[in-house]
Order: structure tokens, then sequence, then C-alpha cells
């Protein structure tokens, strides 16, 4: 895959960990659930560490007062793209519990992988916050691009998407189609097979989260 200045692929040991008992058809829904989570958390952890608007506020300890940097409260929306997606928040709100939630309900039509919109709920004022889109699947990369013009059309600027598993075509058209947006995906896999799966992937990540198969 081409190198881009707004993707970043962690391959990180303690996620790559994780990863392989994801993928594992003999994983259960539970496990599946929770290292989704954990995976998230970390992900957030490193992808957070710029764009986050910082203010300074001033703290009492024991001995003096000093001046602190903080994260403005109500600066970040987390917006899980359905359903999948979903299955990512609480990893969020670990690191950033009040963050609002925002949802955009989109779902591959299986003939064509073209993505088709149902849904869209977001909060008032997100225009002006640090929006982290989020889906565990960055397979065409069709879903993700779409989400993240929507958000554009609804006005907002300050995008970062994050994904757990990424095929180079996804990867690569999402990062041709919104070079302002950062990208951030664990793992990146080896290619689409003809029905648009990733391989080796995991399978259907909103099946495997919410049992539907
Ligand atoms: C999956 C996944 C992404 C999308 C990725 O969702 O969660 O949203 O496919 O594929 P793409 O990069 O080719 O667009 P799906 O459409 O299966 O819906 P679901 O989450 O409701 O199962
Ligand atoms: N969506 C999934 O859930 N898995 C894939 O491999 C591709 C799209």
């Amino acid at each position: 895959m081409k190198n881009f200045d707004n993707v970043k692929i962690f391959d990180h040991p303690l996620i790559n960990h994780k990863v392989a008992i994801l993928r594992d058809e003999n994983t259960s829904m539970k496990e599946f659930r929770e290292l989704i989570e954990e995976i998230t958390t970390l992900m957030t952890f490193e992808s957070m560490k710029e764009g986050v608007e910082i203010v300074e506020r001033q703290v009492k300890t024991p001995l003096e007062t000093c001046t602190q940097k903080v994260i403005k409260d109500d600066s970040v929306v987390v917006v899980p793209i359905l359903r999948a997606g979903l299955g990512m928040v609480n990893g969020v709100h670990v690191l950033f519990p009040s963050a609002k939630v925002g949802h955009i309900g989109l779902y591959r039509n299986e003939e064509t992988l073209e993505p088709c919109e149902y849904y869209c709920k977001l909060p008032v004022g997100i225009e002006d916050k640090l929006v982290l889109l989020v889906d565990p699947m960055l397979a065409t990369g069709g879903s993700a691009c779409d989400a993240i013009s929507l958000l554009k059309k609804r006005g907002c600027t300050k995008i970062k998407f994050m994904a757990v598993i990424g095929a180079p075509e996804g990867v690569e058209r999402v990062a041709e189609t919104h070079p302002d947006v950062s990208i951030y995906v664990s793992t990146l896999d080896r290619c689409l097979n003809e029905k648009g799966y990733i391989l080796p992937g995991l399978g259907d990540a909103g099946d495997r989260l919410f049992g539907t198969k």
C-alpha cells in the first residue's frame, strides 16, 4: 500500500495479540465484544494525542496552586457507523466518559457493496467538535467515505476515523477521498474477497458483536 500522511497503522504488540483472539472463529460473542472495546480504548489513547482542544486550569494541590493542561469540556463527539461501530463506543467512553454520541446508520448492499444510509442523528453543535468516527471494519471504504461526507455536510471540519481492521483498498480510498481526515487502523489486512470481505479478516463484525448469525 502507498504511504499516506493521514494514515496511521498501529501494528502494536498489545493490539496485535488481541486481534489474534478477535479473528478466531471460536471466540465467543462476549469475548469479541470485550476485545473490540479494549482495542478501541488503546487506539483512542494514541489517536487523541493530537487535535484535542486543550485549556489550562488552575489546580490547588496540597502544596501549592499550579496551572494544568486539561481537555476542554464537551469538545469530543464519538460517532459510530451502525451497527458494528456501536461496539466501539464504550471503548471511547472509558477515556472520554462525557463524549456525546451521534449515530450514522449505513448498510452495504450485498450485490453492489455500495453503502445505503438509513439513519442519522448527530448532537447539536457537532460542527464545533472533534469528531471521532468509529467502525471496526474498513473494507471497500464506501461506508467510511459516505459517513465522512455526511459529517462534512453537517459542517464538521475536525474528523478522525478509527477502524480495527482495514483492507489496503479501503484505506487508500478513504485517505485519497478525504486527505484532511486522520485515519487510524490497528491492523492492515491482505485484500478483499469477491464478496467484499476482508481477508483474513474476522468475518462480519456486526454479526459477531450482536449474535445475528
Ligand atoms: C460493515 C462494517 C462497515 C462496512 C465496511 O457493516 O461494519 O460499516 O461493512 O464495508 P465497506 O468499507 O465496504 O463499506 P455492514 O454494512 O455489514 O452493516 P452492519 O454493521 O449493520 O453489519
Ligand atoms: N464488513 C465486515 O463486517 N467484515 C468484512 O470483512 C467486510 C465488511
